[in-house]
This record gives C-alpha cells, structure tokens and sequence, in this order.
C-alpha cells in the first residue's frame, strides 16, 4: 500500500530542508526570473526549497525530468530537463540517455516514454494522473471498430493506454495528425478516441473519409464557439489561439490552432498585443515571462489531471524510488512500432 500525503510529508520534511525560505529563493533567482511575472518572489520562496531539493537528488539519481507544456511554472521552469508538447516528449524519449526518467506529464505520456525505454526507470509522481481521453477507449474498442470497418487503418491519439496503441497501427499527436492520416493508404482512417480532434482533422483532409471514436478531452470541450465570439466582440483586438481537441466550431472562431508547441511557436513568431490561448490555463503562465509585450487575456480551464502533479510528489518519487510506470512486456513491442511508425511519418515531415 503506498504512504498517505501527511506520512510522505513527514518523511520528506525529515530528509530536507523544505520550510519557505527567502535564502533558497535568491539562490534560485536565475529560475525564478523565467516566471517572475506570474510567480511573485513570495511563493517562489515556498517552491525555491523543493526546486534545489529536487534537482540536487536528481544528480545522484542520474534523471531527466521530461515535462509537458501544461505543467505548472514551477516546474516547468524550476526542474524541468526538456519540456514540449507530446510528440516533441516523445522524441525526447528516444534520446534519453539517463536511466531515470521523471515524466510531469499524465499517466500515457509515462508510458511512451516506456515504451521507448524499456530498459529505464520512469517514474510517474502521481499514478492517479489519467486523461479523459485516455480512459474513453480500450483496446476492445479497437477491435470493435476494426470489426466494423475491415481494412480501415487505425490511428490511435498518443493520449491512449499502452494497450490501446498496440492495438492501433499507428499513433499520431495533434502535431502531426493531418500528416499521418494523409499518409495512410486507403480513403478512410479510424481516428480514436477523441472525436474533436478528428472532426478538426477532417476538415483539413477532405479526400479521406474520417471515422471518429466518441471520446473528448474534458478540458478542451468545456470552450464554446458563443464565449470566443461574445469575447470577440468585446476585445476585438485579441489573437484567438486554439488547441485542436476543442469542438471544430470553436477552432472555427479561432485565428490559429496547434499543438501546445505549435502554439508558443505562433505567439513566439506573431507576438499579438493580446492573446486568448484556448487551452489549458499554464499555457500562458509558462509562455509570459518570455513575451513581456504580449497580453494574455481571457478564460482558460485547468487540467485536474496534469495540476496532480507537484513539486512534492515529484521530490517524493525521487526519493523513494518507489512510483515507476510498468508496461506488461507482451504490450511493449506492438505499441512501440506504432509510436515508432509515428515519429518516423513526423520526421520524414520535418525533413521535407
Ligand atoms: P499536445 O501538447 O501534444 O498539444 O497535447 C495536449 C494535451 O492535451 C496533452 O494531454
Ligand atoms: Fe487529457 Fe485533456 Fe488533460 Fe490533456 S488536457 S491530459 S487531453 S484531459
């Protein structure tokens, strides 16, 4: 049985010095320059004790903390090793030559990194860190929909459990989706599970047929076309940037949509006077201090999946050594060419 929160406090409190400390915060002052606009030095001075505690152990340890774009400041900015969206973490996991790999992230991007690294340790600080699109299909429901549609390729979204990219032929992020169904043989695709995405990808790749899964990303269907026209004719002067697991007609009321990297890639080239980012809420915290001229305004929602990982669970992980992601070894292998295959498509994209 794992240790409830108050016993891994006290075993953490015992083993470092982790009370808010104004002297851990100047000694971190390069770090917390890079989120000084969103992070003032006050609660700095609460992460600044964690963020030397962690980074020290992970030395001894020999670990990379890979860290997605929907991290918190602190630890985007604080711990983190590489940070990207999931194809760029992905990638990342190919290289890692660390046998620890820390994922702040969800559970599934734990297990590409897996699956790519069957020989390392990954650790995942929160196993409770799911995704709702991720628990919206199974491998069952591959098979489901392959007995429906015989023939017809399957591209699985990497937001899926392991089993479930073993079932497809081939994974695809919301960097590369258009590219990889184009690149398919056939005029129809199975894309699972998220329904949105695959409804946005349709309408980019009208020559192909799009069979879509009923799943959605309970972050990103929570937008409504209405809130980004209503905030529209209020602020007329704000860049609308959306993210591709939104429903199509609110990617439609949008002035550009991309993965979370396509999005700090955007507004890194565009610099908008404002930006609305239609995503999850650390987007535009994470970004800020890099784009002092640019506004970020209006609504975001948070990830409850991505916001259970801290900087305490992640020092706990570290420390005890004791939360590493498992992937059954039958899994690994047909999982893994479909994540390969992807990053193959991706690259031969990129090189072109
Ligand atoms: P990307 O970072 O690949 O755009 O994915 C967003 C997301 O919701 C991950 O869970
Ligand atoms: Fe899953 Fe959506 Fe959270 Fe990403 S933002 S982890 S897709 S629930």
């Amino acid at each position: 049985m794992s240790p409830s929160l108050p016993d891994i406090r006290a075993t953490l409190q015992g083993a470092y010095d982790l009370a808010p400390s104004m002297a851990a915060a100047e000694a971190t002052r390069d770090l917390h320059a890079r989120m000084a606009r969103v992070v003032p030095l006050a609660d700095w001075a609460r992460h600044a004790p964690y963020v030397l505690a962690i980074n020290r152990l992970k030395q001894q340890r020999g670990a990379v903390v890979l860290a997605h774009n929907y991290m918190t400041p602190e630890i985007y900015h604080g711990i983190a090793d590489v940070v990207g969206d999931s194809l760029q973490l992905a990638i990342a996991a190919t290289r890692v030559e660390a046998p620890v790999i820390v994922q702040c992230g969800v559970h599934f991007m734990a297990e590409t990194s897996k699956i790519l690294n069957p020989g390392k340790t990954v650790l995942m600080p929160d196993m409770g860190a799911g995704c709702s699109l991720a628990e919206a299909i199974t491998a069952e429901g591959i098979a489901e929909m392959r007995a429906r549609h015989p023939g017809v390729p399957v591209v699985s979204y990497v937001n899926t459990t392991a089993a479930v990219k073993a079932a497809s032929d081939v994974c695809c992020t919301s960097s590369n989706a258009v590219q990889i169904v184009r690149a398919l043989p056939g005029d129809t695709v199975i894309m699972t599970p998220d329904k949105h995405l695959a409804q946005n990808v349709a309408r980019l790749v009208p020559e192909k047929r799009i069979i879509w899964w009923d799943g959605a990303c309970i972050v990103h269907e929570r937008f409504t076309a209405q809130d980004l026209r209503e905030f529209r004719a209020f602020q007329p002067d704000t860049t609308i940037i959306a993210h591709p697991e939104c429903p199509a007609d609110v990617v439609a009321e949008a002035d550009f949509t991309g993965s979370t990297a396509g999005i700090i890639d955007f507004v890194a080239r565009q610099r908008p006077a404002k930006a609305l980012l239609v995503t999850e809420c650390s987007m535009a915290s994470n970004i800020a201090d890099a784009h002092p001229d640019v506004e970020f305004v209006g609504p975001c929602n948070m990830c409850p999946y991505m916001k259970m990982i801290t900087l305490e669970k992640v020092l706990w992980s570290l420390h005890s050594m004791t939360t590493p992601v498992e992937v059954a070894p039958e899994v690994i292998a047909p999982a893994r060419a479909a994540v390969e295959r992807m990053i193959t498509l991706s690259s031969a994209r990129s090189a072109a």
